[in-house]
């Protein structure tokens, strides 16, 4: 008999993994105590389901029952937003010091129970005890200790910020326990009170964790659980308790809740789906590409949504990849997911596989490559093996669809500038993971990646400190970090005041004054692209003093006209780019210009508001210069992740805003609105008071003397709030802001859906002379953070 050296055990394949198994005792233990059967968590207490009905929860790696489920009613959601809000009041007027108290407790008690937290999330998801056990439950306990210490500094870090309220919290089944943690901690340190309905697929953890909060001695009703499918949901999204919803789920699904909502006031974060590019250049270390891909795609079974989906490869390197990646991809494992030498587990559930199957076919019958190893999955359960398709065009279906599976696309570019115009043809804009071994390169591409996250050399990284969301539809509002945060405060409110509608509260003598003024005889026309230019339609409106005489006339802007004012806003692609001093410089010599005209437009605000026009324009100096200070300050962050590198935290602009100017206070408000928008790198087509808007005309010739670029500011005068609907409708708008009738805040809301704009609507008429009226309040708006990571080392 000849004995084989080890290295001839290794090449030969013959050394075979044995079974690893993690014991499932504990957890089977836990579900034998409930018998199988969960109820609600309301108010502190276990509840049985309104309706009493049931769903069925199953291990997807063996389609076996585990328990049965309460499903939840319009009844028990109501039950639970009335605990909620009962206890909202105490829990809010706690000390920070006592609210961190508790978010340390749930973050150790979730430690002390670890083993059993991951055991229970592998039966219930079907992810491997690899990942629920080194990644899901960590970066829970991690995400409640970094919590407790934004409870302990709320007041200090967020000064005049009170909590939102009651929190509606909706979540999806990929990472059960971690998307519950990104919700709650926040959630409950800025001093709200939750409801939380886990994913239907996924319910087992939540409950187990309501368990733990509740020996940790969370007073009863500030987290309740309520378990169901769509509906229960819905109803949670509908409930009008509610002050905000904050959703992790898919862009359908979200753009039914902005619908839901607009005009409701509620407060909204969505974190939606993805289509994330992973790019190789050729200067790439593709020995760790390959395991970057592995942990981009093949992770949590590529039900992830910042998965790296995408593959796109320098063409000369690709064919050496493709290799690689197959050679990789032969020796993954697939199997019982709580096998601690698994690499790819279980599919959530049936309808998941067959989704990803039909996609799959897709591909296929549409003519690209597709690719799997030779070993077949585990006919029992829900396995689907690692798929890589090659010779995908970009336009493919399934270049361009979510999967949701562990299925990988690779494409292929030439130029740096090709690699960026792939990774930013979707409609998503999630995350992005960029591999270089030029550092040059690598932060060079990053912020041209239309992505909340991007990764250098690295994949799938996540931290409590580092905030996590999307750019355009991969939804709004981001998870984690200082900026998280703010999802879960109100900003200290800008006074109100009564309406003027522009006029009224006038003195007998600006308005006898204003009445007197002949007649100024101008061609009404638009600023558009930087120039002066007629209405489409060649139409214009009379504007009138409070007591009716004609002033001037403004032009009567259209459709069209916004159309060309939202392409004119992206030509000024220069602007964006722009250094913080250099816009800076425009905001000073805008104020220089307007102020050397102060009297002019002093008399122009009176004639048509009855107001004191010279405090306008004193105050809307004040503004430009506020904006002009912080144009070069409203800095991002180097944080600090649990991982060796750091992450910049970079505030970008939102692109093109849509602003709808109150038509109280013509000018302050237009400036108040512009000022940031412009300040933040923002190009912007603003629609001034609709009968106040001749002075917004008279700005025409300041922004021309005052070097601000060719289309980065637009104006459109005409009737506000038909042109407003039409920049809300507009998919190459990305932020719509919008001061006027109630109604018109719904329908911009409501409309923001279709491409997931950000909106930002009031009204209330504001007092825009208060110092409240400006500030980061308004920079945050324009602004949209980028986490790009960079690991150290070699
Ligand atoms: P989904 O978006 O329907 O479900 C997410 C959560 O929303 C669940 O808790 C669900 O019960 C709830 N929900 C469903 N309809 C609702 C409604 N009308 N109002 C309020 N809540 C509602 O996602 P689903 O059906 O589980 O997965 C479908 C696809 O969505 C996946 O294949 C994937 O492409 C995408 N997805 C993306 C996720 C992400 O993290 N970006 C997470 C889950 C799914």
């Amino acid at each position: 008999m000849s004995v084989a050296t080890i290295a001839e055990l290794f090449t030969s394949g013959a050394l075979e993994f044995g079974p690893a198994p993690e014991s499932d005792a504990p957890a089977r233990a836990w579900l034998a105590k409930h018998e199988g059967v969960f109820d609600h968590y309301i108010g502190g207490r276990f509840t049985a389901p309104d309706g009493g009905e049931r769903f069925e929860s199953v291990d997807p790696s063996t389609g076996a029952l585990l328990a049965r489920v309460a499903q939840g009613s319009a009844a028990d959601i109501d039950a639970a937003v009335r605990a909620a809000r009962n206890a909202h009041p105490a829990w809010a007027a706690l000390s920070g010091h006592a609210r961190a108290r508790f978010l340390y407790a749930l973050a150790r008690a979730t430690q002390r129970h670890s083993r059993f937290l991951a055991v229970l999330e592998t039966l219930d998801n079907g992810k491997t005890i690899r990942e629920t056990r080194d990644l899901d439950v960590p970066l829970v306990a991690r995400h409640f200790y970094h919590h407790a210490g934004w409870a302990q500094l709320r007041d200090a870090e967020f000064p005049g910020c009170t909590p939102v309220g009651v929190v509606g919290q909706i979540i999806p089944w990929n990472f059960p326990l971690l998307m519950l943690a990104w919700k709650i901690a926040p959630a409950l340190a800025a001093g709200n009170t939750v409801v939380l309905k886990p994913a239907e697929f996924t319910s087992l953890t939540a409950l187990a964790f309501a368990e733990l909060a509740h020996e940790a001695g969370l007073p009863a009703g500030v987290l309740n659980i309520v378990t169901g499918d769509g509906s229960t949901g819905k109803a949670l999204v509908e409930h009008p308790g509610v002050d905000k919803i904050a959703f992790t789920g898919s862009t359908e699904v979200g753009r039914e809740i902005r619908r839901a909502t607009a005009g409701s006031g509620k407060k909204l974060s969505l974190e939606l789906g993805g289509k994330s590019p992973f790019l190789v250049f050729d200067d790439a270390d593709l020995d760790s590409v390959v395991e970057g891909v592995v942990d981009a795609i093949w992770f949590n079974q590529g039900q992830v949504c910042c998965a790296g989906s995408r593959l796109l490869v320098h063409e000369g390197i690709a064919a050496d990849l493709t290799a690689r990646l197959r050679a990789r991809m032969e020796k993954l494992r697939v199997g019982s997911p709580l096998d601690k030498s698994m690499d790819i587990g279980a599919i959530v559930a049936p309808q998941q596989l067959e989704r990803i199957q039909r996609l799959v076919k897709q591909g296929v019958d549409d003519g690209a490559e597709m690719w799997q190893p030779s070993w077949a999955c585990p006919i029992n359960g829900y396995f689907y093996p690692p798929t890589l398709f090659t010779g995908v065009s970009p336009s493919a279906m399934i270049a361009q669809v979510e999967i949701f599976g562990p299925v990988l696309v690779s494409m292929t570019f030439r130029t740096p500038a090709e690699a960026v115009a792939l990774a930013n043809n979707t409609p998503y804009g999630l995350a992005a993971s960029v591999w270089t071994e030029n550092i040059n390169l690598a932060l060079d591409i990053a912020p041209r990646i239309k992505a909340g996250v991007v990764w250098v050399n690295s994949s799938n990284l996540f931290d409590a400190s580092v905030g996590f969301g999307g750019y355009r539809e991969s939804g709004f509002g981001r998870e984690g970090g200082r900026e998280g945060m703010y999802e879960y405060l109100h900003a200290p409110a800008i006074p109100r005041v009564e309406s003027h509608g522009a006029r009224g509260g006038a003195s007998a003598a600006h308005a006898a004054q204003g009445a007197e003024r002949p007649v100024i005889d101008r061609t009404p026309k638009l600023f558009i692209g930087g120039k002066q230019v007629r209405p489409d339609a060649g139409g214009s409106r009379r504007i009138e003093s409070p007591s009716g005489a004609l002033l001037g006339e403004v032009a009567e802007g259209n459709r069209k006209d916004i159309r060309n004012a939202v392409e004119a806003a992206h030509a000024a692609s220069g602007w964006p780019r722009t250094s913080g001093h250099a816009r800076a410089q425009v905001l000073y010599y805008i104020a220089e210009n307007l102020g050397a005209r102060a009297s002019e437009l002093a008399a122009r605000i009176a004639s048509m508001t009855g107001e004191d026009g010279a405090r306008e324009v004193e105050a809307s100096l004040s503004r430009l210069f506020t904006y002009a200070a912080w144009a070069d300050k409203f800095d991002g962050a180097v944080h600090d992740p649990s991982i060796r590198g750091v992450a910049l935290a970079m505030h970008e602009p939102m692109g093109v805003i849509g602003i709808a100017a109150p038509n109280d206070s013509p000018l302050l408000g237009l400036v108040s609105l512009v000022a940031p928008a412009i300040a933040m790198g923002n190009t912007v087509v603003a629609i001034p008071s609709e009968c106040a808007s001749l002075v917004a005309t008279d700005l025409y010739s300041v922004l021309e003397t005052s070097d601000v670029p060719a289309g980065a500011v637009n104006i459109v005068t005409g009737p506000k709030d038909v042109l407003a609907m039409v920049l809300a409708e507009h998919d190459d708008v990305s932020a719509m802001w919008y001061h006027g009738a109630a109604g018109t805040c719904a329908a911009v809301e409501r409309a923001s859906a279709s491409n997931m704009k950000r909106t930002l609507v009031e009204s209330a008429p504001l007092d825009w002379f208060h110092s409240r009226a400006e500030g980061p309040l308004f920079l945050r708006e324009a602004t949209q953070v980028k986490n790009i990571w960079i690991p150290y080392g070699e």
